[in-house]
């Protein structure tokens, strides 16, 4: 599979956004949740306008590998990031990580601190591996379903710096 490119979210994106979405929630997520939970939260793309809300009204930059959109990532305000979603047909090949990476450098550059998310159970690995560490789990009522997540945070501007070449 060739290389990830990233790019910003326009408008045009939502629809493929929302599938993605929802293809990743039922397709990624079995091992962790059970039907009912994930048709919740998959169903939570069915509102059109909440669910553009939800993407365009924070940083969301797109996943691209040859031509198509692989995936999609959101960082709200400065320091929080609100979604994280990779195509079925194109997970495990770093499409996560590489939007996991470019977020945490621009709240790094937007002055943040600290990079907090809600991570589900399938993507905690990967948030770990980015350099997240857990606070606390949590509950998250979603329809009629409770949904477990954990509250990850990255402490950022602690990593060292590029080395000065001679
Ligand atoms: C979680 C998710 C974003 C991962 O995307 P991905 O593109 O497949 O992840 P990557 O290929 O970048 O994986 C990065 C690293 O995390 C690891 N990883 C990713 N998902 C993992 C899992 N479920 N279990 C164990 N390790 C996992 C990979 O092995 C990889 O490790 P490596 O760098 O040492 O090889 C994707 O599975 C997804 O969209 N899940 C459903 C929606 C979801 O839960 N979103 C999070 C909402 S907070």
């Amino acid at each position: 599979m060739s290389a990830v490119s990233l790019r910003p979210y326009v408008p045009a994106d939502l629809k493929r956004c929302a599938e993605i979405f929802r293809a990743s929630v039922e397709e990624l997520t079995a091992e962790d949740y059970s039907a009912e939970q994930r048709e919740a939260w998959a169903s939570t793309a069915d509102n059109e306008e909440a669910f553009a809300a939800r993407v365009g009204g924070g940083l969301t930059l797109i996943a691209i590998i040859d031509g198509a959109s692989a995936g999609f990532a959101t960082l709200k305000g400065e320091d929080t990031i609100e979604m994280l979603y990779v195509a079925p047909e194109f997970a495990c090949h770093g499409v996560g990580r590489t939007l996991v990476d470019a977020l945490t450098r621009l709240a790094a550059a937007r002055g943040a601190k600290r990079l907090t998310t809600e991570a589900s159970d399938v993507s905690k690995p990967l948030f770990e591996k980015s350099g997240f560490s857990a606070q606390k789990r949590n509950l998250v009522r979603v329809g009629d379903e409770w949904l477990a997540n954990t509250t990850m945070t990255k402490t950022l501007g602690a990593e060292p710096p590029p080395p000065t070449r001679h």
